[in-house]
């Protein structure tokens, strides 16, 4: 039995409410946390909570030491570019999150592309790097084949313009004339189908966990802009059904590569990979759990998270992940006009009653005391969780009946018929 231990969580999302529920599984966490909204999931998981924001350094370190805080989990990348990780350290609080420079693996797509030339990471696109847009367009003029645009900061996954999928040529030139971007990546477009795998990393060991699959575009079919994600599933093993077990190791391979190049690397480390013709490229890395992602893996894993956390402080081998061998399905409710106009602060009720046998995550709406909000982004989720996906998409489809008015979601998120799609798509591309 590990001795009492107090976790210091920040973040506010539904991936934050994932991480609370799993940490505050273990009877020996003492669990607070802090976000610019109150999410009512976590705060009723959590000893204490405080209002505020993700990247305010002075104050999030002030509350940790406040509440004698061993541990933190900093779940969204916006705190880890603010350097939250590296002020936590400094006044002697272990953070389950990389430093703001090992970071810039997510947060400057310049330095991810030319950290894993520089380093010869597998599964790496063609790319240039540009601080002129004039330039860009010349490139995207000469270029033979289609390109993916991307801005080299953070942009909540909504950044990114794909030639060939939602902008031709000059939409694309037309997008890097009229933003303001100080410097962009220029790379290969990547075509598959794309999954996820986020691995639990310190100490040099690299404990991944099962695939998913995140649906970027906000409306069904794929269509529409590109969100934070609606939904997401995973299967009862650690694959998809559109991928082979080789492909599921080639993309671990990819984050052990990433591990052995930064040893000091502590946290989640998620690789996005778009699977084609010749196995897993890297889309993107990532420096935290995906949102929804962790909504899917947190709840599988059996192995207990304050656990990890302990071992990764101590500078002990991390423990072998044990999961339940189920698989899971997530929907996003949205507020309505997200991504692109949301509307923000309308009053939403979310029925807990109606949930049932699956998975209830709150995310960004706001508690106040009359009752709850929306924000600009997503605001709950509900997970099925089950022996077969397509038991686990039903489970959340009925667990939607706790949503009020004025939300929006996928439903086709993990159906049959989209499943059936991807799997198509990958034979149709391997032949
Ligand atoms: P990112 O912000 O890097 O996650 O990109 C957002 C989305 O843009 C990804 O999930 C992909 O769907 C798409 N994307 C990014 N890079 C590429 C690429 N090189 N080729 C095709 N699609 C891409
Ligand atoms: N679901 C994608 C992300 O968290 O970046």
């Amino acid at each position: 039995m590990s001795n009492s231990e107090t976790v210091l969580l920040v973040g506010g999302g539904g991936r934050e409410h994932a991480i609370a529920r799993a940490l505050a599984a273990d009877p020996a966490c003492d669990l607070y946390a802090c976000a610019s909204n109150r999410n009512p999931g976590i705060t009723a998981l959590a000893a204490g909570f405080e209002t505020i924001g993700e990247t305010a350094v002075e104050d999030i370190v002030a509350y940790a030491t406040d509440v004698g805080a061993d541990l933190a989990v900093i779940g969204p990348e916006s705190a880890l570019e603010a350097g939250v990780a590296d002020a936590l350290v400094d006044a002697g609080v272990y953070a389950f999150g990389p430093g703001a420079d090992a970071a810039r693996i997510e947060t400057d797509k310049a330095f991810q592309r030319e950290f894993m030339e520089a380093e010869s990471i597998p599964g790496c696109p063609d790319f240039a790097v540009f601080d002129d847009m004039e330039a860009a367009c010349e490139y995207i003029d000469a270029y033979d084949g289609d390109l993916a645009v991307k801005p080299a900061g953070l942009t909540g996954g909504k950044g990114v313009k794909v030639i060939g999928d939602q902008v031709n040529e000059d939409e694309a030139k037309a997008y890097l004339r009229e933003s303001d971007y100080d410097r962009v990546v220029l790379e290969e477009r990547l075509v598959g189908e794309e999954f996820t795998v986020q691995a639990f990393v310190a100490n040099g060991d690299v404990r991944p966990t099962p695939a998913v699959q995140d649906h970027k575009r906000a409306y069904e079919g794929d269509e529409g802009p590109n969100t934070g994600g609606m939904g997401s599933y995973s299967d009862a093993g650690p694959e998809l059904p559109f991928m082979t077990s080789e492909d599921y190791a080639e993309a671990v391979e990819v984050l052990e590569a990433v591990v052995d190049a930064l040893p000091e690397y502590r946290g989640i480390l998620y690789g996005q990979f778009m699977l084609g013709e010749d196995g897993p490229k890297v889309v993107e890395f990532n420096a935290r759990f995906g949102d929804p992602e962790a909504t899917n893996t947190l709840p599988v894993l059996n192995t207990s998270f304050l656990d990890v956390l302990t071992a990764a402080r101590d500078g002990d081998s991390l423990p072998r992940l044990e999961f339940a061998g189920k698989a899971t399905v997530c929907k996003y409710a949205v507020p309505e006009g997200y991504p692109t106009d949301p509307k923000s602060g309308a009053k939403i009720t979310v029925d807990e009653e109606s949930v049932g046998d699956a998975l209830l995550f709150y995310a960004s709406v706001d508690e106040r005391e009359d009752g709850l909000y929306t924000t600009t982004s997503r605001s709950f989720a509900v997970v099925g969780v089950a022996d077969s996906i397509a038991e686990a998409e039903a489970q959340a489809e009925r667990a939607l009946a706790a949503a009020g008015d004025g939300l929006r979601v996928r439903h086709d998120v993990g159906t049959a018929d989209l499943l059936q799609r991807r799997i198509d798509h990958m034979n149709e591309l391997r032949g």
